[in-house]
């Protein structure tokens, strides 16, 4: 693959060539190494003919593209390979694994098989660590003669000594929650339906344990993408957080927590296999509603996933328990400070900072603004931050900022109207979000044709697409009406390529 054209993220995973959607087969092997499959069309720049592309990495940023891991099945006419996950078999409860090598996972993934008569459920094994797989010989291990029914999530639960699998019974609104000894025989354990959203379709469920932020504690989560028929329209996430006893998950309320308030962050995947103190996903950073249409394609691909997260639960404001996504460990792709003078922070009060980009060769940055609003100040409901990205050959500019005072005080939003590289109608221009009381943190990453957004360290997290015509060469950093003694500081650092 070429990672040298101008919309290409540069700290991102895209396919070599061709089009991607959801991640797959998450996991981290046991020498540290994290595996990424993804849904793949290697033939052509739409979805369809999906196979299981693969990449690894050591670090979630450099990523190493390996050979496609699972292929349509041959003499299947019209056959796929859909989304599904994929699970370290320790115990060899398969049985598949009775000559493995020392060192090597014994890895197993679960998946869909797509056919024009029905959706099944199949696994195949990998006897070298996840790089080429064997298909189980009496595939399917579940077929319930449906052609909805899909994106099988499979964990160990350690208290019954189970494999657990939640699976979407897309359009009755249903995860199914199935166990199994053996990742062989599946038994119908219990049904989550009808929550929150429906939108269209339920499609690629987890039910995941997430740490409690500076606590030891875990609280399951069951998390759905809906597609389509978000609010934004198209494709977006929701979640749950509950209780599971390894057979029937209990939501805590009957909230509809949605992932994200951009419309780019899709079919979210936990890996398996992370330490329990760590709970890491990455989503599709696109919307079905224009996937197929996105500009990338003149560079020979489409579609990139977003910035992997690390997950936790807090408990917000009124809100109660909320997912909040962090990028993982950033500052393994850090490069220098690109404010004025090297400095690393600067405060920006009632003034604009312009950093050139110019000399940041891999167009990616990232940004963290931190707020300080005195206690009782009358804050003006002009008050505000604005960050302006511009190129300046065709002064087109991306926008984003957040309210500090009046009624909109609280509110993170993001502009991508005034880029001019895509048009389509479906592709909204502007998203926000308010949470209760203002932000005390607006931090992201953009690459390219990827841009991120994290209110208070993740709590809240906008992931859009942006098509530049221009590459965007300038970063402006405004702010207005701040009261007395209030303070915004900036730090803003290049990226490095992890593809150069
Ligand atoms: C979600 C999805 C899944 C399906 C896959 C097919 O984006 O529709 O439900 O398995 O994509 O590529």
């Amino acid at each position: 693959g070429d990672y040298s054209g101008p919309l290409r993220p540069q700290v991102h995973f895209s396919p070599p060539v061709g089009f991607m959607n959801d991640p797959n087969g998450l996991f981290q092997a046991s020498n540290g190494t994290y595996h990424l499959y993804y849904q793949y069309n290697p033939t052509a720049l739409v979805a369809g003919n999906q196979h299981w592309g693969h990449a690894t990495s050591d670090d979630l940023y450099t990523w190493t593209n390996q050979p496609i891991a699972l292929f349509p099945p041959s003499g299947v006419e019209g056959a796929g390979v859909f989304s599904g996950s994929a699970v370290i078999d320790t115990n060899n409860t398969s049985g598949f694994f009775g000559n493995l090598t020392e060192g090597v996972d014994p890895i197993v993934a679960i998946y869909t098989l797509n056919t024009p008569e029905k959706q099944t459920q199949d696994i195949a094994y990998s006897l070298d660590g996840g790089y080429t797989f064997t298909e189980y010989e009496n595939n399917p291990v579940l077929d319930i003669n449906s052609t909805q029914f899909r994106d099988p999530k499979t964990i160990w639960h350690e208290e019954t000594g189970k494999w657990v699998m939640a699976v979407t019974y897309s359009q009755e609104f249903a995860i199914g929650i199935y166990t199994s000894p053996n990742l062989i025989e599946w038994e119908f354990a219990s049904n989550f339906s009808h929550a929150g959203l429906l939108g269209l379709q339920y499609e690629c469920s987890n039910l995941v344990p997430v740490p409690v932020k500076d606590s030891d504690e875990l609280i399951w989560v069951m998390y759905i993408s809906i597609n389509p028929g978000a609010p934004l329209g198209g494709s977006v996430g929701q979640y749950f957080p509950g209780t599971f006893n390894g057979t029937h998950f209990e939501a805590f309320d009957a909230a509809a927590r949605i992932d994200g308030f951009g419309k780019d962050n899709y079919a979210s995947q936990f890996f398996y296999g992370t330490p329990a103190n760590e709970s890491i996903s990455i989503g599709w950073a696109s919307n079905w509603q224009y996937t197929n249409l996105v500009p990338t394609a003149e560079e020979g691909w489409r579609s990139s996933m977003a910035t992997p997260r690390r997950h936790y639960v807090t408990n917000a404001t009124r809100i109660g328990y909320v997912l909040a996504s962090e990028p993982y460990q950033i500052e393994s792709v850090r490069n220098s400070s690109l404010l004025p003078d090297g400095a690393e922070s600067a405060s920006i009060v009632n003034t604009t900072v312009e950093i050139d980009l110019k000399n940041n060769t891999s167009g990616a940055v990232y940004f963290a603004l931190n707020f300080t609003i005195p206690d009782g100040a009358n804050v003006p409901e002009t008050a505000a931050v604005t960050l302006t990205m511009r190129s300046s050959a065709s002064n087109e500019t991306l926008l984003a900022g957040h309210y500090l005072g009046g009624s909109n005080a609280g509110t993170t939003w993001v502009d991508r109207g005034k880029l001019t590289g895509f048009e389509h109608p479906l592709f909204s221009d502007k998203v926000s979000h308010t949470i209760v009381g203002n932000a005390e943190s607006l931090s992201g990453i953009f690459d390219r044709s990827l841009f991120e957004v994290f209110v208070n360290g993740g709590e809240f997290s906008a992931t859009s697409t942006v098509f530049p015509s221009e590459m965007l060469d300038t970063l402006e950093v405004t702010t207005t009406d701040l009261p007395e003694g209030a303070d915004v500081s900036a730090a803003v650092w290049g990226l490095r390529s992890t593809w150069a």
